[in-house]
Parts: structure tokens; sequence; C-alpha cells
């Protein structure tokens, strides 16, 4: 049986790392999984990516080019592969907006909701995995970064407001969720990911 699996998390809070590991361990295990990101994950997708992570934009521009990427990558992708039985597994989704742009940016909560409710009243995740770390150590991890894109390239408090807004999505629907110390060494959190895999 297909499942949706998303991977969200703040700037360097990890990840893009475990997902690889992830997808890696389901397709060891037999699954055929399609691994994908938003904003991208279509030709579209890709172009409207480079945009928004370089091009300053006013909010709502933001908020709706990020759910105009991710209707595309709906109707292309997630699907069309989840009716052919595969796992999908998308490095961020619907979440991502909820945090960075209305809890990041300050946008309406209520806009967002209408968006998501526009894009995708019949889809949601099966299952989202938080990684959540204190956002200095993200931003400590991202130093290490070369090239900052528009969003990595925030303050500290702007990370503080992405967190708190997953975190208030996350109590809206806690039993959607399951929240990883991304704090942690590595190996303990293969052994929490094992132990997910293992209940799917
Ligand atoms: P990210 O997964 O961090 O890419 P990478 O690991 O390659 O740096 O995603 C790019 C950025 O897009 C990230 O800073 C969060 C932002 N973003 C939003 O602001 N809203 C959204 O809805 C999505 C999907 C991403």
């Amino acid at each position: 049986m297909s499942k949706f699996i998303t991977f969200e998390g703040v700037d360097g809070a990890g990840k893009s790392t475990h997902l690889v590991w992830f997808a890696d361990t389901l397709r060891q295990r037999g699954l055929d999984v399609v691994v994908t990101r938003e904003p991208g994950g279509t030709q579209l997708g890709e172009q409207l990516r480079v945009i928004l992570l370089s091009q300053p934009m006013c909010i709502g521009t933001e908020a709706m080019l990020m759910f105009a990427a991710r209707l595309e990558h709906i109707e292309q992708v997630i699907k069309p592969a989840l009716r052919a039985g595969k796992w999908v597994i998308s490095d961020r989704f619907s979440d991502a907006s909820f945090a960075y742009q209305g809890g990041g940016r300050g946008l309406d909560w209520d806009k967002l909701n209408q968006l998501e409710q526009w894009v995708h009243p019949d889809l949601q995740p099966d299952l989202t995995l938080f990684f959540d770390v204190p956002v200095e150590v993200a931003r400590q991890r991202l130093a290490h970064n070369v090239s900052l894109d528009r969003f990595e390239q925030e303050q500290a408090d702007f990370f503080e407001r992405v967190r708190a807004g997953y975190h208030k999505r996350i109590r809206q629907n806690p039993q959607h969720y399951a929240v990883i110390d991304g704090a942690q060494p590595l190996e303990k959190v293969k052994q929490q990911l094992e132990s997910i895999i293992a209940s799917l």
C-alpha cells in the first residue's frame, strides 16, 4: 500500500541527511520509493524554487508561489506515484508554508488554511517527520555552508518563529507527526527512524 511521508524542520535541522537514509532503508525492504522535494519536484516547480530562494518579493506572493509549485507537484508527481502504489517521500510540504510564511514572515494563518484547502483539500501526508533542534544548533550547522539562500540568510529570531510555527501546526494535529530530536547523535536518530519504519 502506498504512503505519503514528509520531512520537515528548520534549515540546519538535518532532515535532508536523514531523508536519504530513510529512503534507502525502505528500498532495501523492497519498497518502490519516490523521493522528491519542495519547492520543486517538477520542471516548473524547480524554476519557481530558483526564484523563491533568490528573489525578494512580498509575503503573499511568496506564499502563493509556494502553493503554485505545490499544486504542480501534487498533480504531476505525488498523486500519480501514490496511485501506482509507490511510497512518496517529500523533503518539505505544506507544513513548511505554515512555519516559514505563517510563523517566520507573519502571514495570516487563515490565508494559509485557505490556500491549503484550495490546493490539496483531499490530500495530507500519512506521516510527517519533524526534526526539531534548538535554533542555535541549526544556525551553527548552517555556518559551514559556503552560500546561503534567501531563507537561510534570515536572523535567529526568524527561525525561532519558524520553529514556533511548526509546533503550532503539530499541536493542531499531533497524531499526524513524529517529532524527532535532531540534536541527538546520528546513531540515535537512526534508531528512532528504524522504529518508525517498523511501525509503518
Ligand atoms: P530546503 O529544504 O531547506 O532546501 P535545502 O535543504 O536544499 O536548503 O528548502 C528551501 C527553503 O524553502 C527553506 O529555507 C524553507 C523554504 N520553504 C518555505 O519558506 N515555504 C515552503 O512552503 C517550502 C516548501 C519551503
